[in-house]
């Protein structure tokens, strides 16, 4: 009778009677890769409570992989009490990437109003050290000096205006823009680039391709910021494939950009999107070009993602197919 109320039951479910698990349904088995009965409480969970109430721990199944549960321990008769477990790794997991897609925008946003507080006098101090530079004599040896301060200051614009093409909310999404376009005419403005002499390309574009409604100038310049990023990757050698295709589950148009340069270390790769997270060394690097194409990809209601390991990286943008309206 015991059993047939367990098995009625769809969520694992399971009877404890003094720290043991004494019977349990087939969800709780399978949840737990149980073989025999009974087993410790303590096997199957890092923590659980003395008492009655609801609780969250990991469990532990029998071949030492953990998941993240939630679990509710309830009086019974006869001195047992029953145990309801659910596996919320899935959901934690979703949770863990809305929270990091949330603080990359808000990043992204205050950049953006920074670099906006900092265009104005940068400007001024370009201005005025221009003006310093013509008064000075040919001879100066301050002018030295001068142009320091202008090239640093340049920098600095070069840095803000990149920060500032994360929040343009002035810019319509209104086109009509083929991806395959996209990719041919960014490709063709960076192939001969020292960088790309010797890299081979490989050309994956889908024959035919629906258009993704949104802001030509943004769509290049996220597809051109994945071709430097290989590009970099590659150091001069290797290859590139840039491939398009339609995925119709999902009605996304999708692009790739796979180098087989070294990899992102798995111990980076949530920080990439990051403004100002850069590997590149002696200001060879902004850190702003994951993070500029994550709030363009974004604007424009798609997702990117990255795969990597040694010897290959792949970046996929996903964005919606346009919808004739
Ligand atoms: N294709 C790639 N292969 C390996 N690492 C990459 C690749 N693309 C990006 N990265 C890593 O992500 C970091 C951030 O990239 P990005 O935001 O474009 O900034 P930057 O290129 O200025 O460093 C890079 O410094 C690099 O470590
Ligand atoms: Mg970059």
């Amino acid at each position: 009778m015991k059993k047939d109320f367990l098995e009625e039951i769809k969520d694992p479910l399971a009877l404890v009677r003094e720290g043991q698990v004494v019977a349990a349904n087939e969800a709780f088995r399978l949840l737990f890769h149980l073989e025999g009965l009974p087993v410790e409480l303590r096997r199957l969970f890092e923590h659980y409570p003395a008492d009655y109430g609801l609780f969250e721990t990991r469990g532990k199944r029998l071949d030492g992989s953990l998941f993240e549960a939630e679990a509710v321990l309830l009086p019974f008769q006869d001195g047992q009490k029953q145990l309801l477990v659910r596996d919320v790794s899935q959901r934690r997991a979703t949770e863990k990437m809305w929270l990091q897609a949330e603080r990359l925008t808000a990043m992204g946003k205050l950049a953006g109003e920074i670099a906006h507080e900092i265009n104005n006098p940068l400007g001024g101090i370009l201005l005025y050290a221009n003006l310093l530079r013509e008064d000075l004599p040919e001879a100066s040896p301050l002018l030295l000096h001068v142009d320091k301060i202008i090239k640093l200051a340049t920098r600095c614009r070069i840095i803000a205006k990149a920060l500032l093409n994360f929040g343009r909310p002035e810019d319509t999404l209104e086109e009509w823009v083929d991806l395959n376009q996209v990719v041919r005419d960014m490709f063709s403005l960076i192939e001969d680039h020292r960088l790309f002499k010797a890299v081979t390309v490989r050309w994956e574009l889908a024959e035919t391709l629906p258009f993704v409604q949104g802001n030509r100038s943004q769509l290049e310049q996220l597809t051109l910021n994945l071709i430097i990023n290989a590009g970099e990757a590659l150091a001069g050698q290797g290859h590139l494939v840039l491939r398009t295709y339609y995925q119709s589950r999902e009605e996304v148009v999708v692009l790739e950009v796979e180098d087989d340069g070294p990899g992102i270390p798995p111990e980076i790769r949530e920080k990439i999107f990051e403004p100002f997270f850069t590997t590149k060394k002696g200001g060879k690097g902004t850190g702003l070009g994951l993070a500029i194409c994550h709030g363009i990809v974004k604007r424009h209601g798609g997702t990117i993602e990255v795969e990597s390991q040694p010897g290959r990286t792949l970046f996929r943008v996903k964005l919606p197919k346009i919808h004739y309206e």
